[in-house]
């Protein structure tokens, strides 16, 4: 499914995108682009499901305070048992693909 136009993506920043999965229901996913290439991730943290939010380098959920890594995702503090779940992405013309 596409979920944003590559070049309006910001370039080595993390923006959250509103879209819809396979079904309709509405998700949230974490982009990531450095360049040409686009790492997504589920936006629901790993914890309780909140979504997080770009905050400075670094994702963070406001719920109870866990923190990610703004580029890989992974699990740096707080409750959360685990990274962001990471989303197969491809890239077609400016287009970004992500499986949802
Ligand atoms: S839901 Fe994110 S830290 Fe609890």
């Amino acid at each position: 499914m596409v979920v944003a136009a590559l070049s309006g993506l910001p370039d080595g920043r993390a923006a959250i995108v509103a879209t819809v999965d396979a079904f309709g229901r509405p998700v949230e996913v974490v982009l990531i682009r450095n360049g040409s290439t686009v790492r997504a991730f589920d936006a629901r943290c790993t914890h309780r499901g909140c979504i997080v939010a770009a905050s400075d380098s670094n994702l963070v959920c406001r719920c109870h305070y866990s923190v990610f890594d703004g580029q890989s995702g992974a699990r740096l503090a707080g409750p959360a048992p685990s990274g962001l779940v990471e989303l197969a992405t491809a890239i077609v013309g400016n287009d970004v693909f992500v499986s949802l």
